[in-house]
């Protein structure tokens, strides 16, 4: 046995061929033998060109090759650990008899049978700094997925036990977020780490489909294609309203459903564009629904199943819904009124209007007030959003000017249109979800501290 793991130990990517009968990119191939001979590894890449594969060979090589080792493993999300990282593992273990006899496979651990209280691998969520720290081993592996939304208070714990000659990191993810750990390993920080750089247009594993269309939708220098397919940190636009890091923070929390149900209804007024239902449970953003060319009617239809069927599920007995009430917008709300009272559901309906006035000075009309609420929203770190990459690119396009009277105002959505090619719709819903339409005395007392309360 001894042997076996004498051979394997510095030769990683024999284990991965050998072992695991997987054929390593390149540029895995590089990292596996960068993390035998370096205490650091930091990888950057756009999607799916098989950073979270490398990280489970890793692990498995690790786990094989080192004696009583230990290996901590995070990620922000309970999805990105335990549905992602941890089922990698299970599909590569489970080709390997050798491996499936030595070690189980558990939900949040993999535990060498002939040890299991002292050689393990072990998953748990960035959620607190206590999760990773306390680990001192003579052999020990971090590995941190989706590293850029990770904290650098959760790094800091790490980093504390990286002193023996046998501890390793190995940091992957996108890199979406301009400041933290991973970034710093990329820049500042470069020395201490063997840095790589993998783009999904040369990766064989993401279709060419995959980056044309986002290239093509967004602009080859736009923030969403420089980390969706370059492995680009974002750019850092002074003039651009929600910072793309930002929003990429919001898609990598845990949801958390509490609180009031509000729905959010941008109305499309011409052909292509999109009319978006946005509901959201307290500072979570629920799945939005989307379609195109439908009459208002069939709209007021969807609004309400929609909101008997939420209220249903999460046991609430009232809800709110904000229309933008321009143009067709106003048939939708008026009927809204009409069958909610019908059906007896306490529901407020706000029509809110665009261009209407803002309640603090400083803004040039409501919208802009309203986006700048939900910015607030995104800088405190309290919105909560499913991952969906338009409306991510529609979030972070939108920019704001100053008028000649020195007050804020959006770019209008002609300009908009006209510059990125498409209508903010997702977005505009999303800000109607959010918006500060509740009458004063009704929201309970938590939201009137909240900084939209001006
Ligand atoms: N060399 C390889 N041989 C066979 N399959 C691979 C290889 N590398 C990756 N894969 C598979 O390709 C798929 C995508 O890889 P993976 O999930 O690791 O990419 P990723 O870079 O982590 O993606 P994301 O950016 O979404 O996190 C997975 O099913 C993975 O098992
Ligand atoms: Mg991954």
């Amino acid at each position: 046995m001894e042997q076996v793991l004498e051979k394997f130990r510095d030769e990683p990517v024999t284990f991965v061929k050998e072992i695991l009968g997987a054929t390593p990119d390149t540029w895995q191939a590089e990292a596996l033998n960068a993390l035998a001979g370096n205490p650091r590894v930091a990888i950057r890449s756009g999607h799916g060109v098989g950073k979270t594969a490398l990280e489970s060979w890793s692990i498995l090589w690790f786990l094989f090759t080192r004696p009583f080792c230990k290996i901590p493993c995070t990620a922000p999300t309970q999805q990105q650990i335990y549905k992602i990282l941890w089922s990698e593992i299970s599909k590569w273990l489970k080709r390997s008899p050798l491996l499936n006899e030595l070690f189980e496979w558990k939900k949040t651990e993999v535990r060498f049978r002939g040890a299991p209280e002292r050689w393990l691998a072990i998953a748990k969520t960035a959620a607190r700094p206590e999760n990773m720290a306390g680990f001192h081993e003579e052999h020990l592996l971090f590995v941190l997925d989706e590293a850029s939304g990770i904290d650098d208070g959760i790094f800091e714990a790490i980093e504390g036990a990286l002193t023996t000659p046998d501890a390793k990191l190995l940091i992957c993810g996108n890199p979406t977020r301009n400041s933290g750990f991973f970034k710093r390993a990329f820049f500042e920080d470069r020395e201490l780490y063997h840095t790589q750089k993998i783009s999904s247009a040369d990766s064989g594993r993401v279709s060419n489909e995959y980056c044309r269309r986002l290239i093509k939708q967004y602009g080859n220098d736009s923030d969403v294609v420089r980390v969706r397919v370059y492995g680009e940190f974002p750019k850092t636009e002074a003039d651009g309203l929600i910072a793309l890091e930002l929003v990429e923070a919001a898609m990598s929390r845990e949801p958390v459903y509490l609180g009031e149900l509000v729905i959010g209804v941008d109305v499309a007024r011409f052909g292509n564009d999109e009319t978006v239902i946005q509901p959201r449970i307290g500072n979570t953003a629920l799945l939005l629904e989307n379609y195109r060319k439908a009459d208002t009617m069939t709209t007021v239809g969807r609004i309400v199943h929609k909101v008997s069927e939420l209220m249903k599920k999460f046991s609430l007995n009232r809800a709110r819904i904000n229309v933008d009430d321009d143009g067709v917008g106003g048939g939708v709300t008026d009927r809204l009124r009409e069958v909610l009272h019908e059906k007896n559901l306490s529901v407020e309906v706000h029509g809110c209007h665009n261009g209407g006035k803002a309640r603090d000075s400083h803004y040039a009309n409501w919208a802009t007030e309203s986006w700048f609420a939900l910015r607030d929203r995104f800088v405190s770190g309290e919105i909560i959003l499913p991952r969906d990459d338009e409306l991510t690119a529609q979030l972070s396009t939108r920019k704001y000017l100053l008028t000649s009277s020195d007050k804020l105002i959006l770019e209008d959505k002609k300009t908009y249109k006209k510059r990125c090619g498409r209508s903010p719709d997702r977005a505009d819903a999303l800000v109607l979800a959010f918006a500060p339409t509740a009458i004063m005395t009704a929201p309970p007392k938590f939201t009137l501290v909240q900084s939209y309360w001006r």
